[in-house]
């Protein structure tokens, strides 16, 4: 209580006290109100949308499913999806859309930051332990036929929908696409910026558009 109180009288003094209260309020308080509000509605609104305990959202989120979908995240989700809280730009809230009957299913401790998953047919899965970064898209789908190319608005090619699978303790870096049918192998991490179309196999760095394996991590788990 004394070292609150020492702070707090050294912040007033200093003319730091209206930064620091913008910054709790604004940044922090009601970004994060707003969070779980929109996790309540979404839950109250739809059938299978549930979420584990300790959930930490920042900023209202988007859910859209169809009846027959399931979405589920885990344990202590720490979801960022307000461009003023994030540490780096954000372009969009975090979104998650399952159409049809289709899966999304996210481990514990996984952090989503503007992150948008649309799941049309099939499944996609985000193991314990994922850091996923800002403006990250996953998608299950390429949502329009090749071919034949007169009809490709029309033509929404369902057959050619595939999982994707995101294993445990993987880091996706900012802006990263991860296009229909890739799995992304425990520990591994993608480089800032890359596209994803291949497998990338566990404990490398993976990276560039197509992503391919830029450095292979340690075996073992190691302590610094
Ligand atoms: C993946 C990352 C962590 C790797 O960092 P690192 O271990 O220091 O790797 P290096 O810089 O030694 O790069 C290794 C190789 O990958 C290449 N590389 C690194 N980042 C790349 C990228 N985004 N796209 C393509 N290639 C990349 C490097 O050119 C280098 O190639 P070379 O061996 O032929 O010279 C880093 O590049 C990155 O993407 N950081 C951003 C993380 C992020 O998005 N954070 C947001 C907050 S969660």
């Amino acid at each position: 209580m004394t070292a609150f109180l020492n702070k707090f009288i050294k912040y007033l003094f200093t003319g730091q006290l209206p930064g620091i209260l913008y910054e709790k309020v604004f940044i922090y308080l009601i970004p994060q109100w707003r969070g779980f509000f929109s996790f309540i509605f979404y839950r109250l609104l739809y059938r299978n949308f549930t979420f584990g305990k300790n959930l930490k959202c920042w900023g209202r989120i988007i859910v859209s499913k169809s009846p027959e979908s399931v979405i589920a995240i885990g344990d202590n989700a720490w979801i960022v999806s307000d461009a003023v809280r994030a540490g780096i730009a954000l372009y969009s809230k975090c979104k998650l859309q399952a159409c049809r009957n289709a899966r999304i299913a996210i481990g514990n401790n996984v952090a989503l930051i503007g992150t948008s998953i649309t799941c049309r047919t099939t499944l996609v899965e985000i193991g314990d332990g994922t850091i996923i970064a800002p403006n990250v898209i996953i998608v299950d789908s390429d949502f329009h036929a090749a071919w034949p190319p007169q009809n490709r608005a029309l033509n929404m090619g369902y057959e050619n929908d595939r999982e994707v699978k995101i294993g445990k303790n993987v880091w996706i870096g900012m802006n990263v696409l991860v296009l229909k049918g890739v799995t992304i192998g425990d520990n591994s991490i993608v480089a800032a910026g890359s596209v994803v179309v291949k497998d990338v196999p566990p404990n490398v760095i993976a990276g560039g558009n197509p992503a391919g394996v830029l450095k292979n991590l340690p075996a073992e788990p190691f302590s610094l």
